[in-house]
């Protein structure tokens, strides 16, 4: 990034494997269809979001070759490519997409398959980051069968597809304080678990990031686009009602409250909206008083 970027990027800057990234990046998820009845915005808006989102400063972005079996990175790749030198492409492994619905895919050989097939989606001879997605406990996928497989040998993969130069970085998602822990020796850039102002279960796995300095990706940093029984930050009346009180959004206060709670936090919303997306690299901008972080802070159980 140059000076004048760093200067103006959503929510400060923070490192992610070794490069400087703005602490509001884009979560592209939602740019897919990824169950029925949740038809992916058309073309030309996905586009052009993903294309203010660059514009106003994210150069983070947040992808999987399983979203919408590919869409969503041929998506990021006709918006964006050629890419700034400076934009961080973070991918995921260990599930996969089998045309009708989303299947583990945690075996060494298909996480290699995975980083190959972002590789040419995304058309780049690196990804920045490749996140782990383990399927040991909720949410989402369960791996079963020849699917349980051990950490070891997914990271032994993970080092290799590293020392080829094909990622850049290894890091975890949905993991354990005791998974990360035994990872760390591998050289973890960042882990990705559900977090939010709302759901604090994988907060003793961010304080083993705070120990280590490590950066944190919350993935639904906003409760979600209606996964079952996820809570969404946006409908809380105290959420609400402390965005209300300070003249901002709903998702800028949730937001924000994740900007203060750790300095290596790295949000990853996602939207289809450009009103949307516009408040939330908004709140990059918006400190909370002591009383309102407070309050914030009383809404779920640090586990
Ligand atoms: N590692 C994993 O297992 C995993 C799992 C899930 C997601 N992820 C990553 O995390 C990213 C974020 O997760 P997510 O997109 O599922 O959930 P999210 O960011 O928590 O929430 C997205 C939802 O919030 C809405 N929204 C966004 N900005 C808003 C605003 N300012 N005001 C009101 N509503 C707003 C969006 O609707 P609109 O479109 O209407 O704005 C969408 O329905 C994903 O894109 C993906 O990259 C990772």
């Amino acid at each position: 990034m140059t000076t004048e970027q760093t200067q103006n990027a959503p929510g400060g800057t923070a490192t992610l494997a070794g490069r400087t990234v703005a602490r509001i990046g884009f979560g592209a998820m939602q740019l897919a269809a990824m169950r029925p009845g949740r038809p992916a915005p058309d073309r030309d808006t996905a586009l052009a979001v993903l294309r203010s989102a660059v514009g106003q400063g994210v150069n983070h972005i947040d992808t999987a070759q399983f979203y919408g079996a590919g869409a969503c990175n041929e998506l990021i790749r006709d918006a964006l490519h050629p890419y700034p030198h400076d934009l961080v492409l973070v991918s995921k492994v260990g599930v996969d997409d089998s045309g009708h619905s989303l299947v583990p895919a945690q075996r060494p050989e298909q996480l290699r398959a995975g980083v190959e097939a972002n590789l040419a989606s995304l058309r780049t001879e690196q990804l920045a980051v490749v996140n782990m997605r383990r399927l040991d406990a909720p949410p989402g996928l369960r791996a079963e069968g020849d699917q349980l497989v051990d950490l070891d040998s997914q990271l032994a993969e993970l080092i290799k597809l590293r020392d080829e130069g094909k990622i850049g970085a290894i890091g975890l998602s949905n993991v354990s304080p005791g998974q990360l822990r035994h990872a760390l020796p591998a050289g973890i850039a960042c882990v990705q678990n559900a977090y939010s102002v709302l759901d604090r279960s994988s907060e003793p796995v961010l304080a083993l990031c705070r120990e280590h300095g490590l950066a944190w990706v919350p993935f639904w940093p906003l409760g979600s686009g209606g996964f079952p029984g996820v809570a969404r930050v946006t409908d809380h009346p105290a959420v609400v009602a402390a965005a209300a009180s300070l003249g901002a959004t709903p998702a800028q206060a949730g937001l924000a409250w994740q900007l203060a709670h750790y300095p290596h936090t790295l949000l990853i919303p996602g939207t289809t909206s450009q009103a949307h997306l516009h408040d939330n690299i908004a709140a990059g901008g918006l400190r909370l008083p002591p009383g309102t972080l407070a309050t914030l802070d009383r809404l779920a159980p640090a586990a």
